[in-house]
């Protein structure tokens, strides 16, 4: 059990990255307060933790509002007696995905900027703020891309995903005299979450994958629950020297 006994808030986890991590924090003995602006879905996957055996709460929250992220850190410190972890895992595309530069209007703009950075920046200061009321420190993890590592399209997506890393670097930096570690997940594209079709894409995952997979080195398709392992590694005391770092889970992606 790598997380026994730790309170951790997971965002987005209804769906894909979030819903993956929940699952996995639950099934390492950690108590799940599971964040989503869609409260039906943030229940089920309470359901599939509790059907393990596992300690959950659904909330629902919209990331891009602080008085609910403020409002989610409380209930989950209420819930758990402290607060551990946080996962600051919601990200949203462009509503049309493969968009050119020109082709976003300023409400996607600020539709962006709002949810991925909004969320990241509202959920690390809240989490900090409660871990600085305890003692012991405490995690912040961030879901990155490997588009906010490299130039691969989306540039507004992209521009929100390195404010994420920067603010995963800087949350790092500044929380270390007080043992609060901040690292960020960094996925290639998932074709098996709800983002391509967030994204207005629609089409085979299986044939998306092949296509995704094909631009790997390992050749493998990137799936939530490999971004979940990595996010159970880094929230555990396993990781207690590692902080500040954007991981990518790419299949060597950004290697070449
Ligand atoms: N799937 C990909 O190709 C891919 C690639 C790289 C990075 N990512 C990142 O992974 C993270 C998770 O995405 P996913 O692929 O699991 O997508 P997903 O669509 O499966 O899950 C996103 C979840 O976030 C919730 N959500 C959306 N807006 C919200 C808001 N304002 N407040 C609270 N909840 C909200 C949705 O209801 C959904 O349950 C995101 O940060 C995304 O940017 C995804």
């Amino acid at each position: 059990m790598m997380l026994e006994g730790k309170g951790a808030v997971v965002t987005g986890a209804g769906s894909g990255v979030g819903a993956a991590s929940a699952v996995r924090f639950a099934a390492e003995g950690a108590r799940v307060l599971c964040a989503d602006i869609r409260l039906e879905a943030a229940e089920e996957t309470v359901r599939r933790i509790e059907k393990d055996g596992g300690t959950a709460v659904p909330i629902a929250c919209d990331v891009a509002h602080e008085d609910e992220v403020e409002a989610m850190i409380a209930a989950a410190a209420e819930h758990f007696g402290r607060l551990d972890v946080v996962y600051n895992n919601v990200g949203v595309p462009t509503p049309r995905l493969g968009s050119k530069l020109e082709d976003h209007t300023a409400e996607d703009f600020q539709r962006l900027f709002a949810i991925n950075v909004g969320g990241v920046f509202f959920g690390s200061k809240h989490a900090v703020a409660q871990f600085k009321r305890q003692d012991g420190g405490g995690v912040v993890l961030n879901t990155g891309p490997v588009a906010g590592l490299v130039a691969w399209g989306g540039a507004v997506y992209a521009a929100t995903k390195g404010a994420v890393h920067q603010l995963t670097k800087a949350v790092a930096i500044e929380g270390a005299p007080f043992g609060i570690r901040a690292n960020a997940i960094c996925p290639a594209g998932m074709p098996y979450t709800g983002f391509m079709a967030a994204g207005g894409l629609s089409g085979d995952p299986d044939t998306v994958a092949q296509r995704t997979a094909a631009n790997h080195p390992l050749g493998r398709p990137i799936t939530a629950e490999d971004c979940a392992e990595a996010a159970v590694f880094l929230a555990s005391e396993r990781a207690a020297n590692i902080t500040g770092v954007l991981l990518p889970v790419d299949g060597g992606y950004v290697a070449r």
